[in-house]
């Protein structure tokens, strides 16, 4: 019996998929420091699970498919301080801004239709668009150009008329690029002369540094209805495993059209979305201190890796990752060898291979993505195991 090709087609994960090794690393008693995945240390803020606690009821109810209502008063709400204006009926409840992706890429293509994404690009923008047969195809960014966007031609170059939307993150996983106000006003022109949806993924919103102000692409005018907004508590609010994201868009045929997808798969949570409605009511001030804490363990890893001899990375300047390149010919080989044939001083460095966020096949084969999520500490605990991996690796380039 064969599996279908959709299934057979996809890539595995390459922020999941050397665990097995670190499995076996942590087996024979090695500490495996994690700066392949973007699990932040950071504590759920209390409200979460005190709002769970009080949640008292006789039986745990299916919710509104398309969210508490609750719920989606608050994010409104935290949308408006954050001056972008959706009212609750804008707004979709998902299971994780995973979901709203998959939603977004139901909602605007079709099979055989294309999707142009800025590459390196988080992984699974690939992993949801190809089940759905839709094409991703890339628009490459280059680290030494701090991964900002190409000139207006290049990007059209690249549209057929299968193409029916632009996806990015922004603030962007891998690469830490912010876009500017200007780079997304280009995407909305391109938008309107080439009739396509603006899919942005904008989880990271507040994790914005170097004083920079962050723009949203529902901010930008007269693209209000192309503008498909993923949203999630994940990151924000350091609630991973909650598994509360939203959609949100001015456009009210397709959030009619989304709710049909929410119908089908009944609802979300109910306990997750109590606890998320405390958390979308903190208000503004409550990321303060935690973007003041990613700044500085950015800063600990930018300077950390370009002491490294052979390493490089530009300074990100939004979420919390960094794409580094290193002086080897197969980062993929090299982070393997790390888990399974290294480590330094009882510990080694879990790392995700940058080549899987590309789509260009060859790109991204020497670099690798680190997420800094993690404690000073461990921080330098990892980068100085890096530094003496790449003294040993016996592949390393001259
Ligand atoms: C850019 C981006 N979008 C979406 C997600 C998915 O997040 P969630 O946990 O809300 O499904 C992630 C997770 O790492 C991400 O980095």
């Amino acid at each position: 019996m064969e599996l279908s090709k959709r299934i057979q087609a996809m890539q595995e994960s390459p922020i999941r998929k050397l665990v097995p090794l670190a499995e076996q690393a942590k087996k024979k008693g090695l500490s495996v420091i994690h700066m392949n995945i973007g699990q932040p240390d950071v504590k759920t803020p209390k409200a979460f699970k005190q709002a769970i606690n009080a949640f008292d009821v006789d039986v745990i109810a299916y919710s509104f498919s398309q969210g508490e209502p609750a719920l989606l008063m608050a994010i409104a709400d935290y949308y408006q301080k954050s001056g972008i204006a959706f009212a609750p009926e804008d707004i979709l409840v998902t299971n994780g801004g995973s979901e709203a992706l998959i939603f977004a890429i139901y909602a605007t293509c079709d099979a055989g239709d294309e999707i142009l994404i800025p590459e390196p690009f988080y992984t699974n923008y690939n992993g949801f668009s190809k089940p759905a047969n839709v094409q991703a195809v890339p628009i490459t960014t280059k680290s030494e150009e701090a991964f900002c966007l190409p000139k207006k031609e290049e990007i059209e170059s690249l549209i057929t008329e299968r193409t029916k939307a632009i996806l990015f993150s922004n603030p962007g996983n891998p690469t830490g690029a912010v876009y500017t106000q200007e780079e997304l006003m280009m995407l909305a022109d391109i938008a309107k002369k080439h009739d396509l949806y603006l899919i942005a993924d904008e989880v990271y919103r507040e994790f914005v540094y170097d004083g920079l102000s962050f723009t949203s692409m529902a901010s930008i005018p007269g693209v209000e209805d192309r503008v498909v907004i993923v949203d999630s508590i994940s990151k924000r609010f350091s609630a991973c495993g909650a598994r509360i994201g939203s959609l949100a868009s001015k456009n009210q045929v397709l959030i009619a059209s989304v709710l049909k997808l929410c119908q089908a798969r009944l609802c979300v949570p109910t306990l997750e979305q109590v606890g998320a409605i405390e958390l979308y009511k903190l208000g503004l001030d409550y990321f303060q201190e935690v973007k003041e804490e990613y700044d500085w363990r950015r800063n600990i890893v930018y300077e950390g890796v370009n002491q490294i001899a052979g390493a490089m990375c530009k300074k990100p300047r939004g979420a919390f990752y960094v794409v580094v390149d290193l002086p080897v010919e197969d980062a993929d080989d090299f982070a393997r060898w790390m888990l399974a044939d290294f480590s330094y001083e009882g510990a080694t460095l879990m790392v995700a291979p940058a080549a899987g966020f590309y789509a260009t096949k060859g790109l991204g084969a020497n670099q690798i993505r680190l997420a800094y999520v993690l404690e000073e500490d461990q921080l330098r605990r990892g980068l100085k195991v890096l530094e003496e991996a790449l003294k040993a690796y016996p592949a390393r380039k001259a």
